[in-house]
């Protein structure tokens, strides 16, 4: 069933209050609730009671202290008008359900003998009979029974004894952001106070022994709480915040009022167990769900298509956060890396949607890389446009006036138009559009007068062949021939399909550097010559752009080399050496600069142009690539080595990141000329995950390493965590022809726990993250691929949508190729009892043929 954003309609009643008691038993938990409800002032006239609940077991109803006996259905309960009060009344009822026979993960579930919560968007209604939907919030009192020691829910505890403790949250909240956890767990705690004086106890609970690996995130916690007071002025506002680690979650964490829940990958870390990449992710997610609080908890969305509010809002503020802990430079370019490689490939492809989509089926398939990083890019060009001080007043008045509210898009922009006087109509179309703008560029040069004309135009998208002008914000500044920058950064403002901008009193034709910091999230479509990527990446003053002159150019370099069996240019190996060894650039810059374009990424580039990507030949272009690299950078390579093993003790700071990524880069180029002498060597005397994953990585890339990945299982056999690289890392290396083959090996270990979302997405996700493995002409990788979809869906069909994403590149490729793919999709689609997400997903997939 499809819902549209167009139907909205306030509910028929209002919850005042709830309360929740919990009777847990594995097999037979009993849900008591206290539903105090009026009838919406908002809806007049007399309506019946329908109350969302799936797969629950009715045991008794009740209203007014009246049983009743309401129609019950697939999907929740009805109780006639005749049935309930005028005014306010009481509904109560009790459910039985099985936490330990619930394998989707949604709604009471049971991870290795702990009990917890997923409630967004939907799995409340798993829980009890409930109102689910975000615009109905209420204040929740719950008491939870049970034996095990350590029972939690949202707000303040109010009241515990032996085998029970009671919770109360003073701030009312939709349904999605209740959470319940129970078990055996052990806390590492802190304290906060905030700016206006409230101490705050802060707990990461985990399971015992993993106490000494949650420094990091509570560092991470507590650096998250004074930045959001220094820089948006919200303050916590309970009395605790816990963070529980679970080790089965179907995604990232979740932002429960007071009981954030997260998947163990993103709160446990140790040098010896996470890598550089897990520290900063670790900071970035802890940051993302605090944050929450203000966007998305106090004021949270009015329906699910108003997703982008909090989620848009929220990323695009953990970026600022990382950005301001790091090197902000660094931090922009793996944004950028990361949108190109997950959202500009969604919004070429079937599943494109806008930022605020206008209907749904299941909306856990909307979860995507356009609400949350175009989300965010799309708030970051509004800062743009009305400059920091405006932001910052439109911010202010947001949470003023929205405090409490469950609000939309329209609010959201209203606040901005108010606090700037800026009519936001045209650039709403960022919310309604789908699809990537593509942004060309003429030049002119006359009489000492630059003219730039962009022309802007989007291509169709599922449902929208045609689109109208967008409003981009392009940051622009021009350099001299001899390097010195003549026109420092400026915002150039485009409303229209073409526009052009001039630029008068320059002494020479300038080199321009557009689309600065990546000012809009748009592909520019400018051919340069070689030189003049290599002076910008040489001369650029503005960090994205020297990076992103350097891409430019590597991705040229890759395109001739596939499409016209070029060979890699000496242009590019030249400046990349400059880079690699200059000593004045930040070593994270570097490492940076030397890592290659993914292969998806190439292939999605040339689909761009007009021609079939062939995922063999792009595999080799880029492995020709990184040989010829590593002979151009010659001997240099062990110095450069040498020079940044420092033997300091180990830090997560970006700092040390950045120069354990410039040595890791320089080993893994180095294996391709000594056979992976020195990357042996240095996975022996590896003294934290980064050095010792990154070493094996170099290894498996030229075909050697099998005894050190027996080492490796070895030492981190009883560690799911860390094992998980470990099954990834093989995939991701694996030959084109030996992926498919290898995810049958893998998958028929007793350690592939398939019902593990994250064991199932490090080896399923991992097969169909290897670019050529997955597109390999035998059919096999998408085979593979698809037999685990179809096994994992009846136990957990939101993982398996999700993983079924790997599909939604097929249009782009070869007849061959999208005949398999197409059959594999098809096969999918035509499973008995097949889930409403997995459906979907491969329902919009296959629309595209
Ligand atoms: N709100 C959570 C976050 O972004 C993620 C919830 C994901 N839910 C889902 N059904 N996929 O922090
Ligand atoms: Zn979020």
């Amino acid at each position: 069933k499809t819902i549209h954003l167009a139907d909205y309609q306030p509910f028929t009643h209002l919850v005042e209050r709830v309360e929740l008691t919990f009777r847990l038993a594995p097999g037979a938990t009993r849900v008591l609730a206290q539903l105090h409800l009026a009838p919406n002032p908002a809806r007049p006239g007399r309506h019946p009671l329908r109350l969302d609940g799936e797969g629950l077991r009715l045991v008794a109803c009740a209203v007014a202290g009246q049983a009743v006996a309401p129609a019950l259905d697939d999907s929740g309960l009805t109780i006639a008008p005749e049935d309930l009060p005028e005014g306010p009344f009481l509904l109560e009822t009790e459910v039985e359900i099985a936490p330990e026979a619930n394998t989707a993960l949604e709604g009471l579930y049971m991870s290795k003998g702990m009990y917890c919560t997923q409630c967004e968007a939907e799995g409340f209604r798993k829980i009890t009979y409930y109102l689910d939907r975000p615009d109905v919030m209420s204040r929740f009192r719950v008491r939870i029974e049970s034996d095990l020691p350590v029972l939690l829910s949202n707000g303040n505890p109010t009241a515990n004894g032996q085998g029970w403790a009671e919770w109360d949250d003073p701030w009312p909240k939709p349904a999605y952001l209740f959470a319940l956890v129970a078990g055996d767990l052990r806390a590492h705690s802190a304290d906060f106070t905030t700016a206006s004086g409230r101490k705050v106890a802060l707990n990461i609970w985990v399971r015992p022994g993993d106490e000494d690996r949650c420094a990091y995130a509570m560092d991470s916690l507590i650096r998250s709480m004074r930045w959001d007071e220094e820089v948006y002025g919200r303050e916590y506002d309970l009395d605790v915040f816990n963070i529980v680690a679970v080790d089965d979650f179907n995604m990232g964490a979740m932002e429960n009022k007071g009981l954030n829940i997260f998947n163990s990958r993103y709160v446990l870390a140790s040098p010896e167990t996470a890598t550089d990449d897990d520290y900063a992710r670790i900071e970035a997610i802890i940051a993302h769900e605090y944050f929450h609080n203000w966007t998305g908890n106090r004021i949270t969305c009015r329906d699910w298509f108003q997703l982008c509010l909090k989620e848009g809002l929220t990323v695009f503020r953990d970026h600022q956060f990382s950005g301001d802990m790091r090197s902000a430079a660094v931090r922009r370019i793996e944004e950028v890396v990361a949108l190109r490689a997950r959202q500009f490939r969604e919004d070429a492809g079937p599943l494109a949607h806008p930022v605020r989509p206008e209907s749904f089926v299941e909306i856990n398939n909307f979860y995507t890389a356009t609400v949350y990083e175009k989300g965010s890019e799309v708030i970051a060009m509004l800062k743009t446009l009305v400059g920091d001080q405006g932001y910052k007043r439109a911010l202010d008045l947001y949470f003023d006036r929205h405090d409490g509210d469950a609000a939309t898009i329209e609010d959201w922009l209203n606040v901005f138009e108010d606090a700037t006087g800026r009519d936001l109509s045209q650039f709403k179309l960022w919310y309604s559009q789908a699809g990537t703008p593509r942004l060309q560029v003429a030049e002119d040069w006359q009489d000492g007068v630059y003219t730039l004309t962009f022309t802007q135009s989007t291509p169709p998208t599922p449902g929208q062949p045609e689109k109208a002008p967008r409003v981009i914000p392009i940051n622009v500044g021009l350099l001299n021939p001899n390097g010195d920058e003549v026109v420092p950064t400026i915002m150039l403002e485009m409303t229209q399909e073409r526009q052009s901008f001039r630029f008068q009193g320059l002494a020479a034709r300038p080199v321009p550097s557009i689309l600065r910091g990546f000012s809009a999230p748009v592909v520019l479509e400018r051919e340069a010559p070689p030189e003049e990527r290599a002076f910008l990446l040489a001369h650029d003053t503005d960090p994205f752009n020297k990076w992103e002159a350097g891409r430019a150019l590597a991705k040229d370099v890759m395109a001739a080399m596939v499409l016209q069996d070029a060979p890699p240019s000496p242009a590019w190996l030249d400046a990349v050496a400059a880079v690699a060894f200059d000593g004045g650039l930040d070593p994270a810059f570097r490492a940076l600069c030397l890592r290659l374009p993914a292969e998806d990424d190439m292939a999605q580039t040339i689909h761009a142009m007009g021609r079939i990507p062939d995922p063999a030949r792009i595999h080799s272009a880029r492995r020709a690539m990184a040989g010829a690299l590593a002979i151009r950078l010659g001997e240099g390579l062990v110095q450069l080595c040498r020079d940044l093993d420092d033997g300091a003790e180990f830090s997560p700071s970006a700092e040390q990141a950045g120069r354990r990524a410039l040595r890791l880069a320089a080993l893994a180029l180095l294996a391709r000329r000594d056979g992976g002498k020195l990357a042996a060597e240095a996975f022996a005397g590896a003294r934290s995950m980064t050095e010792e994953i990154g070493a094996l990585a170099a290894l498996l890339d030229v075909g050697q390493g099998a005894a050190e990945l027996q080492v490796f299982a070895d030492r981190w056999g009883g560690d799911a965590n860390v094992m998980d690289k470990w099954f990834a890392l093989q995939l991701a290396l694996a030959e084109p022809g030996e992926a498919a083959e290898l995810t049958e090996r893998l998958t028929a270990r007793a350690d592939f726990d398939w019902k593990n979302p994250n064991r199932f997405r490090s080896v399923v996700g991992a097969l169909a993250a290897n670019h050529a493995g997955f597109h390999h002409l035998s059919g096999r990788g998408y085979r593979v691929v698809a037999d685990w979809l179809l096994k994992l869906d009846p136990l957990n069909p939101q993982t398996a949508a999700r993983v079924s994403t790997a599909f939604e590149t097929w249009p782009r490729y070869d007849a061959a190729r999208r005949k398999l793919a197409q059959a594999e999709l098809e096969r999918i689609l035509a499973a008995p009892d097949l889930s409403g997400d997995l459906r979907e997903m491969a329902g919009r997939m296959l629309a595209a043929g």
